[in-house]
């Protein structure tokens, strides 16, 4: 069957097998920071964004994005500038082998679209899902706090005085 969806706003249109999972296709169209791992819906190594809601890609089939739009890591560094959430986990020390960090990136930056000014406890809960073998997980809180505080400030400068930022 043929599918047409968006993955970082670049079209695909594509036959795909019935059955077919969404992490297969994004690895096969070359995708892949999307880690296939589990495959039994535990790890959260394979979350994408499906229309700005974190997904787990092997529990989706891509049938069902048909129309749809994807994002993954790829799609939070614009022109090789890292987002305030990448930064964030880099400066906290919050990468180790990086093989979470994808999943976590794309799942953070849905947790900040929906709520700019989490609590730890708030995180904690939304990114449960995202297990990391590496860091016990402090140093990813803390990043995505240092994330929220960084976009929060950046929106409050006003158009024309971005540059002070940097
Ligand atoms: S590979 Fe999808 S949750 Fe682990
Ligand atoms: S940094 Fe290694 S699994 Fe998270």
């Amino acid at each position: 069957m043929k599918v047409e969806f968006k993955v970082n706003d670049r079209k695909h249109s594509i036959e795909i097998e019935p059955g077919e999972l969404l992490v297969e296709t994004l690895r096969r169209l070359g995708y892949k920071s999307v880690k296939h791992a589990c495959d039994t819906a535990s790890c959260g190594a394979c979350s994408v964004q499906l229309d700005g809601n974190p997904v787990l890609s092997c529990r989706t089939f891509t049938a069902a994005v048909d129309g749809h739009e994807i994002k993954t890591v790829e799609a939070f560094s614009k022109e090789g500038e890292l987002s305030a959430v990448q930064k964030a986990l880099v400066e906290e020390g919050a990468v180790q082998c990086g093989f979470c960090i994808p999943a976590l990136v794309v799942t953070a930056e849905a947790l900040l679209n929906e709520n700019p000014n989490p609590t730890e406890e708030e995180i904690k809960t939304y990114l449960n899902g995202n297990l990391c073998r590496c860091t016990g997980y402090v140093s990813q809180n803390h990043a995505i706090m240092k994330a929220a505080e960084l976009r929060r400030n950046s929106a409050s400068v006003p158009a024309g005085n971005q540059g002070e930022l940097s």
